[in-house]
């Protein structure tokens, strides 16, 4: 089953980098579950974003984890950085991890908490045999890489089939999903069961301001997963 209360977490792209520790703190004032940073490598994906200096500079800022959603090719190389960068959670890319079994497991070894991203295209099937090394399953909805990108409604058949390993498994682990989260798309998700909800460029767009926002996305996503228990 889903989590009883859907997370809300903001990606920290839209920000301005030139304030980050404000903006953080400013995302925690707003009553956000968690920050997620977006790690781009240049390579996996046509972007540069956050090294784990930056990550870790803005660790006093914050009250609530970080997770690093790694964009990267050679994930391998880099768990260890982001993790004492103050990383509570890091999620790799299945399409860029050729042993993703010990990937996965090394990042637990790390003692932080692991997470698989898939990209639109990669069916659910890629993570059925590794959902016992894993705490989070990262439905892509948009092609990563950049922000501001339109939400990919395709994707939500297999959000339905991820949430149905997950509740077959017995395991508590979270189905997020990332990219076009709005609160007009946000619903769609949460009835396929979704229960982790990344936002970035509407959520800093939003003319009533974070805080309304999270609470907005938070209340539509409830509201949509209390209706799908509903019924089913
Ligand atoms: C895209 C990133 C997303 C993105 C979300 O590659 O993984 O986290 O920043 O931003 P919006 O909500 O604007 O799609």
């Amino acid at each position: 089953m889903p989590l009883n209360t859907p997370l809300i977490v903001p990606s920290v792209l839209p920000a301005d980098f030139a304030h980050l520790g404000d903006e953080v703190a400013g995302l925690c004032a707003a009553g956000v579950d968690r920050i997620q940073w977006d790690v781009m490598d240049g390579v996996f994906v046509p972007n540069l974003s956050f090294g784990p200096d930056v990550i870790a500079s803005a660790r006093e800022h914050s009250s609530v984890g970080f997770e690093a959603h790694l964009m990267v090719v050679n994930p391998d190389e880099l768990l260890w950085r982001y993790a004492e960068a103050g990383c509570e959670l890091l999620i790799v890319h299945a399409e860029a991890c050729t042993h993703l079994h010990r990937t996965l497991a090394r990042i637990r070894d790390l003692g932080v908490r692991s997470g698989v991203a898939l990209n639109p295209h990669t069916p659910a099937s890629t993570v059925a045999h590794v959902l016992a090394e894993t705490d989070l399953v990262l439905a892509m909805t948009v092609n990563p890489g950049f922000g501001g990108q339109s939400y990919i409604r395709a994707v939500e058949p297999k959000i339905a089939e991820l949430r149905r390993m997950i509740d077959d498994s017995g395991l508590p682990i979270e189905l997020e999903v990332d990219g076009g989260i709005t609160d007009a798309t946000i619903a769609g998700a949460a009835v396929a069961g979704a229960d982790v909800f990344i936002s970035g460029s509407w959520m800093y767009a939003h003319a009533a301001g974070k805080t309304a926002a999270v609470d907005l996305l938070r209340t539509t996503a409830a509201a949509a997963s209390t209706e799908t228990a509903a019924v089913s």
